[in-house]
């Protein structure tokens, strides 16, 4: 029992290591296109559920924290949120709040244990998440935010369910789709990219994020960046 837990605490570690310096080069080429195209607003999202939004969106709002830029990262899911599950903090108050204007953004944006990230959770729940993301107070929320922070992340619900990131990604400066390894088909990320370009968004590129089985199980990311044209 006790040598399992050491194993698993050593695979952990390595787990970690891994997907920080793959997040490393995702950081890399994202800064480069973001930088190129001014990006600030960036919406990550996939076809379906469990590909791996949550965790990029995170992890690619730490590794920019550790580039010493200030990143806001917002939990936009707000039918399934989990950022505060992930990160150990409360829902309330979050995005939902801030946008009927019971709380103050300053109020609401958690500060991390990451220097320079601090983090939207999803916020009290709605009964029509679709309109709020869609709302005006919503779009002026996120230009306000642009002029307080370098980068902010929008994590979202999978486009082949919810249309809530559609209207997110129309307005943000690119959004990185996430696809996992042996899981996503060519189908479902065909329909995803259909949906964004059917309303203007930005693809600005995709992230594959899979489990290495023959090797040493780890996360691997790629990165592969679309120009924008
Ligand atoms: N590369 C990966 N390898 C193993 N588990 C992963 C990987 N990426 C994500 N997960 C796990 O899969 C689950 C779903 O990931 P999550 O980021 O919440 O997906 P989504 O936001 O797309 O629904 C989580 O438990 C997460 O820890
Ligand atoms: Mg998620």
């Amino acid at each position: 029992m006790a040598d399992n837990f050491k194993d698993n605490a050593e695979l952990q570690s390595i787990n970690l290591f891994a997907v920080q310096e793959a997040y490393k080069t995702i950081r890399t080429n994202v800064t480069l296109s973001i930088i190129k195209e001014g990006c600030k607003t960036i919406v990550v999202t996939s076809s379906l559920p469990s590909e791996g939004k949550t965790t990029t969106s995170l992890n690619l709002s730490i590794s920019l924290a550790q580039a010493y830029k200030k990143v806001l990262l917002i939990d936009c899911d707000l039918r399934k949120s989990k950022m505060h599950k992930v990160l150990g903090i409360p829902n309330v108050p979050g995005l939902t709040n801030v946008i009927s204007g019971l709380e103050t953004l300053e109020n609401s944006a958690r500060e991390t244990k990451y220097s320079g990230l601090h983090v939207l959770t999803a916020g009290i729940q709605v009964p029509n998440p679709s309109e709020v993301l869609s709302s005006e107070a919503m779009f002026a929320l996120l230009e306000e935010m642009k002029a307080s922070y370098d980068y902010i992340i929008l994590d979202t619900p999978p486009l082949n369910i919810v249309a809530d990131a559609l209207p997110l990604s129309r307005v943000a400066d690119g959004t990185l789709i996430v696809v996992k390894q042996n899981q996503t088909t060519h189908i479902d990320l065909s329909k995803a990219i259909e949906s964004l370009e059917f309303v203007g968004g930005k693809i600005a590129g995709i992230i594959l994020n899979g489990v290495e089985t023959t090797d040493n199980r780890y996360y691997k990311y790629k990165y592969r960046l679309k120009a924008y044209q």
